[in-house]
């Protein structure tokens, strides 16, 4: 059995050194990954795993343009849309509370001014990550399409590769031309991504990605769009996480066939890499480099949250997509129920029975909706 500090490094999942020790790679201009595994040829071009033709169908025909179905001559006044996601987002409403009340808080006495600088920098800093995640995503499809041997998944990934592009694309476009440019990339994130990318076995693409990244992504898009009162970022919100949504059930479809075959020891190593994954997403979503930026010493921020778990809890909430596709697919339970244990000291079981995303992406898709409306 394998320790924590073998899986993730160090021994206490909370240990505050070893989190703020991951930095981001500012400065670097390209970051090269040696991709593991081999491209495969499949010879057998037959159609049939059914679930996947419909949603290779569904996927030609949700496809969007980012030029023409977004209105991108919409002005966006930054210090507005910081004004309205002070009023609805939950973590800078507890920290303001905090920061007026408990002494012991390292933004205390932080006037709403600051606040509000918060809350331009996290819409920047938020923005940016997706960004980059989507560009991981881009990449991992990419190596999906070259490695599952199935052709009815190498047809659907080749959707999902062009839907990752628009999705780099819009954030990219929208970070530089409406908001004041981009942070590098967390590197939480891109140790997750590097990860992902260099393993040999096509599943563990699948399962860092489609599954975890992209859980991730579903349910922070999902949030922020019935959120924020900006008309611009909340259609091309609802429009990427339509996408996303296929890309999800994409993963909990291929891997269900996959998991079905495999040994209790193969299982193992999968729930091992979804508590890895999952606890550098829970890393990543600390922010520390927009801390730092805004002149915040993150130990001390992390440990004051460390013994306040009501904010660990508003994290939780965005692993309510993962949880219940990890159940799906046996890997909460698998080896008595080694991952459940993890996930419970992470503090996110909790959403274990809520809907699996394995059809979802029907009632998700916005894309037709609007057409159905015009
Ligand atoms: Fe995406
Ligand atoms: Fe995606």
């Amino acid at each position: 059995m394998r320790s924590n500090a073998e899986i993730i490094g160090r021994d206490r999942i909370d240990d505050v050194d070893a989190i703020l020790s991951v930095m981001s790679p500012a400065g670097e201009e390209m970051h090269p990954v040696p991709s593991g595994g081999s491209t495969l040829f499949t010879w057998d071009y037959g159609q049939d795993l059914e679930p996947l033709v419909r949603l290779y169908e569904k996927a030609k025909s949700s496809q969007w343009n980012a030029t023409t179905d977004l209105d991108w001559t919409i002005d966006v006044d930054q210090e507005k849309v910081a004004e309205s996601n002070m009023a609805i987002n939950p973590q800078n409403q507890y920290f303001q509370q905090v920061a007026a009340e408990d002494r012991s808080f390292p933004l205390h006495g932080w006037t709403r001014d600051q606040f509000k600088q918060v809350a331009i920098e996290s819409q920047s800093y938020v923005l940016s990550q997706f960004m980059h995640g989507e560009q991981g995503a881009l990449l991992c499809t990419a190596k999906i399409v070259e490695q599952v041997p199935w052709i009815d998944a190498k047809y659907y990934g080749a959707t999902q590769v062009m839907d990752e592009a628009r999705h780099v694309e819009v954030f990219a476009r929208y970070l530089n031309e409406k908001l004041d440019g981009e942070y590098p990339i967390n590197g939480h994130l891109l140790l997750l991504l590097d990860d992902i990318l260099r393993d040999e076995r096509w599943d563990m693409t699948y399962l860092g990605m489609q599954i975890m990244v992209e859980g991730l992504a579903l349910a922070a898009f999902s949030a922020i769009q019935m959120l924020t009162t900006e008309p611009l970022l909340k259609k091309l919100l609802r429009y990427v996480m339509s996408d996303e949504a296929r890309h999800v059930a994409f993963g909990v479809l291929s891997l269900k066939e996959a998991y079905a075959e495999m040994s209790a020891v193969e299982l193992r190593e999968r729930q091992e890499f979804a508590f890895e994954a999952g606890l550098r997403m829970r890393d990543r979503l600390f922010n520390q480099d927009l801390w730092i930026k805004l002149g915040v010493d993150p130990k001390a921020l992390l440990t004051w949250l460390n013994e306040n778990t009501s904010n660990r809890q508003a994290q939780g909430l965005l692993f309510s997509k993962i949880v219940p596709n990890l159940k799906k697919l046996g890997l909460l339970d698998a080896a008595d129920g080694w991952l459940r244990h993890k996930y419970e000291e992470m503090g996110v079981i909790q959403f274990e029975d809520l809907a699996d995303t394995g059809a979802e992406y029907e009632l998700l898709d916005e894309v037709a909706k609007d057409r159905a409306a015009t």
